[in-house]
């Protein structure tokens, strides 16, 4: 898959992965998270949480970052008044992007679907000093919800092969030094916030799309349709966890 015909496809996206304001307001409540906190939206992608966390906080002083330039512009765009800027989950790479810890500290760092490019306790151990005292992470992350997924629900998470269950998920909190305060799945409307717009998406780029984009689209046509036929075997698990 070319990065030029990923991004053909993923670019104007209200959001990048699922997502709903009732789970941003339900994190932000269990962990505590009082008016006028300092919170970061980390991997945040086009900003699709930032109007949700800015709702559920209010008076926040919003931090978003997210590695990719074409969303860091569509989350300043959305004029929610986030300082909103080019960043790394976790310091390192020669470009020297700024991660939590330079940006910090933070009250609650927000992070939808994007922890496990470096792993849930290697973010969890890098933030721990980007977290002001009683701060606390809320982090979305894909779980099997089986102990035997169908052929295509395991296609389709292959290049996922560290993927767990909320036991494992549980597990890599505690090996890197947090505890679970609440988890939750999410639930159907969550994933047609980010599949619905997907499939419009898909429809309006399929005429004239050359067989570099095609390939992308049918694998972002086959997720989708996977999700709808398996949802019951996978899901995306929302942890409220805290330094223990
Ligand atoms: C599945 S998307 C989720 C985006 C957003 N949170 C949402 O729910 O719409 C994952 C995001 O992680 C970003 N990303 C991937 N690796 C990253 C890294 N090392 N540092 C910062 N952002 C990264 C991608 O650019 C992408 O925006």
């Amino acid at each position: 898959m070319s990065r030029e015909a990923f991004f053909t496809l993923h670019s104007d996206l209200p959001r990048e992965g699922p997502g709903e304001a009732a789970d941003v307001a339900w994190a932000v409540a269990k962990a505590g998270t009082a008016p006028g906190s300092r919170v970061c939206d980390a991997a945040g992608g086009p900003g699709a949480d930032l109007a949700a966390l800015a709702d559920a906080v209010p008076g926040a002083r919003l931090t978003a970052f997210d590695l990719h330039e074409g969303f860091v512009a569509a989350a300043a765009a959305r004029g929610t008044g986030a300082r909103v800027l080019r960043g790394r989950l976790i310091a390192g790479g020669g470009d020297r992007l700024p991660d939590p810890v330079a940006l910090g500290p933070f009250d609650l760092i927000w992070c939808a679907g994007a922890m496990y490019f470096e792993g849930i306790a290697a973010c969890l151990r890098a933030w721990a000093p980007a977290l002001a005292p009683g701060g606390a992470v809320a982090f979305t992350e894909p779980a099997w919800f089986t102990d035997d997924p169908s052929p295509a629900a395991a296609a389709m998470w292959a290049e996922y092969p560290a993927m767990t269950d909320p036991a494992g998920i549980d597990d890599r909190v505690r090996a890197a030094g947090f505890e679970t305060v609440a988890t939750r799945a999410l639930g159907d409307a969550a994933w047609e916030s980010y599949y619905t717009p997907l499939d419009a998406r898909i429809a309006a780029l399929r005429p004239g799309a050359d067989a570099d984009l095609a390939r992308v689209l049918d694998a972002a046509e086959t997720e989708a349709a996977t999700w709808r036929a398996h949802r019951d075997a996978f899901g995306y698990l929302l942890s409220v966890v805290r330094a223990a």
